[in-house]
């Protein structure tokens, strides 16, 4: 299947995840922030967002859910099938994600994360498609609100292909 329609091009993408670290920087107070990167959509955008970050103490933690198989759509069923291995509680903690679809996934990882008492709990995502959403979630920060297409690159995949493009392309049908 080809994935030839840029949709978003990989300057838009630095340029928007620098006006992202920026907002980051002015609501956060001095001290660590933990990074929560959701796996594996967000090992790209998360390196390159921490590297946007100005302060010493930015701490990457990666933890992985799964519900799409290698599926188009979300199955509806969350499951963790990676933890943190820090202890949160007291922290500031960011949820960074790739892309927001049926809210589902952020929604079981917000209670989840919620239950270990940090000190606060945002989201940053880079790609936030508003149409699908069936579980309402509250997100701090958002790259790019994109329409309803499957989207692949910068960390995206389809059945695990195209995770390595520099940019941000339609999956032709
Ligand atoms: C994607 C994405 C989010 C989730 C969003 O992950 O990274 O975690 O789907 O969808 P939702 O809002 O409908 O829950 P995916 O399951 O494709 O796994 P991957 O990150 O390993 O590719």
């Amino acid at each position: 299947m080809p994935a030839d329609r840029v949709l978003i091009t990989s300057e838009q993408i630095q340029t928007r995840i620098r006006e992202m670290a920026e907002e980051i920087e002015r609501d956060y107070a001095p001290g660590p922030i933990y990074l929560v990167s959701v796996l594996k959509g967000s090992f790209i955008f998360v390196a390159d967002l921490a590297r946007a970050l100005r302060r010493p103490n930015i701490r990457i933690e990666f933890m992985a859910i799964s519900s799409y198989g290698n599926a188009k759509t979300s199955s509806g069923q969350v499951r963790l099938t990676r933890d943190l291995d820090v202890n949160i509680e007291g922290h500031q903690v960011l949820i960074v994600e790739d892309i927001i679809d049926s809210g589902l996934t952020l929604t079981y990882l917000k209670r989840l994360l919620e239950q270990r008492r940090p000190k606060s709990l945002e989201i940053a995502t880079l790609l936030d498609k508003p149409e699908r959403r069936v579980a309402p979630v509250a997100v701090k920060y958002v790259g790019f609100q994109i329409p309803d297409e499957f989207v692949v690159g910068y960390g995206l995949d389809y059945a695990e292909d195209y995770r390595n493009l520099n940019d941000i392309r339609i999956l032709q049908q």
